[in-house]
């Protein structure tokens, strides 16, 4: 008697928990949500930062926040690949002016290309090889960043730095997406 008892308590508890785990919407990050996913990556107040700036209305799910990423890091490099231009104007330096134009070589490709396909392979659901887009534009900006290291000056500041950083960001969030 007790036996059934118990066993009809723990068919019920069962019951109760595949309710509340078919209750939890899956694909529908709230705002700690945004938190868990920034948690995962190496940084964490800038992706927090940029994913509250531009709340992502109304419930996005992981592919609209790694979309929202790399449109972020789209803005920041073509704002880079711009300055970039006015630095290669201004400068009278022949050498800067040489490290300047191979960096917007570097940058014209990421800008035109590399993240707009990741951009479109997110939303075509090709996350392996988004992830390859944007390891790709990694490279390019490193290699505009080694340009600078035996100028005294750093005409782009930490520029190259961000980008990378928010490049790392996206990485991880596709990564994310990879294991989902
Ligand atoms: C680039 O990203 C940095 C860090 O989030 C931000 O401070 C800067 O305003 C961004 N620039 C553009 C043009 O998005």
């Amino acid at each position: 008697m007790r036996k059934t008892r118990s066993r009809s308590i723990v068919s019920s508890f069962a019951i109760h928990i595949l309710v509340l785990t078919c209750s939890i919407p899956l694909s529908s990050p709230e705002p700690n949500e945004i938190d868990q996913i920034c948690k995962k990556t190496p940084f964490y107040d800038l992706c927090t930062s940029i994913l509250n700036s531009t709340p992502p209305t109304p419930k996005p799910d992981l592919k609209t926040i790694a979309l929202l990423m790399v449109t972020n890091i789209l803005s920041n490099a073509t704002d880079t690949l711009s300055f970039i231009e006015a630095l290669i104007k201004k400068t009278s330096d022949r050498e800067m002016e040489q490290a300047l134009a191979f960096c917007a070589e570097s940058y014209i490709p990421v800008v035109k290309y590399t993240l707009p396909q990741a951009a479109e392979a997110i939303s075509q659901n090709r996350f392996g090889f988004a992830g390859y887009c944007v390891s790709d534009a990694v490279k390019q900006v490193n290699s505009c960043n080694s340009k600078f290291s035996g100028l005294v000056s750093a005409p782009l500041g930490d520029r190259n730095g961000i980008v990378h950083k928010l490049v790392d960001v996206a990485s991880a969030i596709i990564k994310q997406l990879l294991k989902g």
